[in-house]
């Protein structure tokens, strides 16, 4: 894979330069960006010679005068940006979209995945700031690695040491494209819906979209061709991913259903919503209009449909349930005919909607359930990709191809 590494100015930057050397051995081809602290700490003649290609530096334009420009090249060339060491200051930069050198700027034309991993005292790690930096990456969707607990350079223990090379290493080596899905089409819905009252009011839910945007990144790194419907949510299309913006449960179950046909897997993440105010106004309802009941109606449901329309895809619905987790999975697994429901108990405050984090298990028509501990949203799209992929193969696709 093609690895851009960014290298900061921490005292950790001693180690990049094995990094790459373990990057390479493992097959990746890796380029350095260094930050001007980084160039006090290591020399880009070390990194160059290690990579085998110059390293970039604070120059935005290509010494040989071809007037292309660096930071899109490099942003072009990258599979994958893996920032490492990452300092407390180039967290807050990236945090906060600032672009006032090469890896910034690099990283804000990226659109592929992002790794961080940060070294730095315990004492900058554990400062508010730069843990409310850290989270505001982790809810992008950017995959924040450590730092770890050990002997600091300051002499003191803590957490703050970047993880082992060989962590990083093999973190890095999971964004690899598997290509298993190749030739495969997968849709993925996410988000929550809205059910219009009238102009400004909405009945909707608290689903932040981050499941299903990781497991639409996930279906691409398996090489598959990806299709996304999204209710409204504020986060970037991962890369290679087709998308579409709907609203409504209405609309998105048009989206679906114009979709469905063709597809060989299709993963319902989206959190529906199953009522809608029977009544939509075109202008704003007046508060004595309002009266003290709301009357609803039920939208349709997305998933069950899709036996009929989609009868040879693989469907993966998704269950957020507060109580009865279990017997619900299993009523929804039939009832939808579906031939996965990934269950998660959207009741505990550090999983599910909203999170970074999620804990799910996954419930099969025919087999046992598997439960799939707590762990960041990309971890859990992977992990689930794990249980479904197999039976996308074993479907195998000269119907399907037939049909489109
Ligand atoms: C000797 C020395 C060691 C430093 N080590 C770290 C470190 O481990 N982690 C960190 O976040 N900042 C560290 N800093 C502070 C950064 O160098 C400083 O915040 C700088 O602005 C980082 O710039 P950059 O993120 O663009 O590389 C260190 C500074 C010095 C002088």
């Amino acid at each position: 894979m093609r690895v851009l590494l960014g290298v900061c100015g921490g005292i950790a930057a001693y180690k990049a330069a094995e990094l790459v050397r373990l990057l390479r051995a493992a097959d990746h081809d890796v380029r350095c960006a260094l930050t001007r602290g980084a160039e006090s700490f290591v020399t880009p003649l070390t990194l160059e010679v290690l990579s085998g290609y110059r390293v970039y530096r604070q120059e935005y334009l290509n010494p040989n005068d071809s007037g292309e420009e660096l930071h899109v090249e490099a942003a072009r060339w990258a599979e994958l940006l893996c920032v490492a060491p990452a300092t407390a200051h180039t967290l807050g930069k990236l945090a906060l979209g600032l672009a006032d050198d090469f890896l910034t700027t690099t990283a804000l034309g990226f659109e592929g995945p992002v790794l961080v991993a940060p070294a730095m005292h315990s004492t900058m790690w554990m400062q508010p700031a730069v843990q409310a930096n850290a989270q505001t990456l982790r809810e992008r969707g950017v995959s924040v690695l450590g730092p770890s607990i050990g002997a600091l350079a300051s002499g003191d223990t803590g957490v703050g040491r970047l993880v082992d090379l060989g962590v990083l290493v093999r973190e890095v080596d999971r964004f690899r494209s598997t290509g298993e899905l190749a030739g495969k089409r997968v849709l993925v819905t996410a988000g929550p819906t809205r059910e219009a009252l009238d102009p400004v009011r909405f009945l909707s839910n608290r689903s932040s979209g981050r499941m299903g945007f990781a497991l639409a990144a996930e279906a691409v790194r398996r090489g598959a061709d990806v299709q996304l419907v999204a209710g409204p949510v504020e986060l970037p299309t991962p890369r290679g991913v087709e998308r579409c913006d709907v609203v409504s449960a209405a609309e998105m179950r048009v989206a679906v259903e114009e979709r469905a046909a063709a597809a060989d897997l299709i993963v319902m993440a989206a959190a529906v919503g199953d009522l809608r105010p029977g009544k939509t106004s075109a202008r704003k309802l007046k508060k004595s209009e309002l009266g003290g009941e709301l009357a609803l109606a039920r939208t349709a449901d997305i998933l069950a449909g899709l036996a009929e329309s989609a009868p040879d895809a693989v469907r993966v619905g998704f269950a957020a349930e507060t109580e009865n987790l279990e017997a619900e999975a299993i009523r929804k697994l039939e009832q939808k005919q579906a031939q996965f429901i990934v269950a998660n108990d959207v009741s505990r405050a550090d999983i599910g909607f909203g999170q970074s984090d999620n804990e799910v298990t996954v419930f099969r028509s025919g087999a046992e359930p598997v439960h799939v501990p707590k762990a960041s949203k990309p971890a859990i799209a992977r992990a689930v990709f794990d249980l479904v992929v197999p039976a996308v193969l074993a479907r195998g696709g000269a119907t399907k191809r037939a049909a489109r």
